[in-house]
């Protein structure tokens, strides 16, 4: 594993962001660094031309990463829990004892374990957490009517939000992923989370087709409004009538590029989060 990394001016963040954090670039970090005009991003890479050739293009550093770092970027956490709602707690340790800790101190929330990985959604990120807020007053509604939930989550990046979904009370669980890496991480998060159930499968949303024209209650996916408005027609077949698709991972200015797209399905008057630069729209299928 060989990692590049360069620290930049927080003008380029953006940039940065959206050519690493999106599409196929699961592997990046960015870090900012409090009352400082610049950031760090690290890319990780199994090959070491891919890290060469961002080097040439970018400038930066490039190292191999030893094993004894990348443990410990594994089991050190990082940052105070992250409450949604009064429902969930999010970490990234992935200590039982830490965990017990937690659960004594937010005592009626169910808490999750996201350990930092190679992989998208540790729940910090605006887009995520939007989706789990989201998710918690959904399930809400339903469980408060007792009516039987069902999701599928698109881009499932560490499975964070079909393991909320699960632990929700979500009675069928689907997610997918067109990157490898990012599902061996969701199952083990699926397993250590003990959200077992829940079905898991690497499938690009391009060439996807939903099983036996089945339908869910919810649909999330936050993933890139490109990717997204080249599919809404599909992923709105899945919906189930009376459904609820949540749509995040939109910058501002790809905002209505969505809302067209949306409206050609016949999904209208979106429910608009904005935060910061994104974009999150929760709409309802009559
Ligand atoms: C922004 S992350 C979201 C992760 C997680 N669902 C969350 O909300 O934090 C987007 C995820 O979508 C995946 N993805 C992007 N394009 C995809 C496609 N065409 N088919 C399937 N997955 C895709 C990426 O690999 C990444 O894991």
């Amino acid at each position: 594993m060989f990692v590049w990394s360069k620290m930049s001016p927080v003008s380029k963040q953006s940039i940065l962001e959206e050519r690493f954090l999106g599409l196929a670039q699961t592997n990046a970090v960015i870090t900012e660094l409090p009352g400082k005009k610049r950031f760090r991003i690290e890319v990780y890479c199994d090959d070491k031309n891919d890290g060469q050739n961002l080097l040439n293009e970018f400038g930066g550093q490039l190292s191999k990463l030893k094993i004894k770092d990348w443990v410990k970027l594994n089991a050190s956490s990082k940052r105070p829990p992250i409450k949604i709602r009064d429902r969930l707690i999010i970490t990234d340790t992935d200590d039982p004892k830490e965990i017990k800790k937690i659960c004594d101190r937010f005592e009626g929330r169910d808490v999750i374990s996201i350990p930092a990985a190679l992989a998208f959604g540790t729940g910090d990120h605006e887009t995520t957490s939007t989706c789990l807020r989201l998710l918690v007053d959904l399930a809400k509604e339903h469980n408060k009517n007792n009516k039987e939930w069902s999701l599928c989550d698109i881009g499932t990046g560490t499975g964070i939000l079909a393991i909320a979904a699960k632990i929700l009370g979500s009675k069928m669980v689907d997610c997918f992923d067109f990157d490898s890496t990012a599902i061996s991480i969701a199952k083990r998060n699926i397993s250590r989370n003990q959200t077992s159930g829940i079905f898991i499968y690497e499938a690009d949303l391009f060439e996807w087709e939903p099983k036996k024209k089945k339908c869910w209650d919810i649909i999330t996916a936050n993933i890139f409004a490109n990717v997204l408005n080249a599919n809404l027609s599909k992923i709105f077949n899945a919906l189930a009538p009376g459904g609820n698709l949540i749509l995040s991972g939109i910058l501002r200015e790809h905002e209505n590029s969505v809302i067209e797209s949306a409206q050609k399905t016949s999904l209208t008057n979106p429910i608009i989060y904005r935060k910061g630069k994104w974009v999150s729209m929760h709409y309802h299928k009559d």
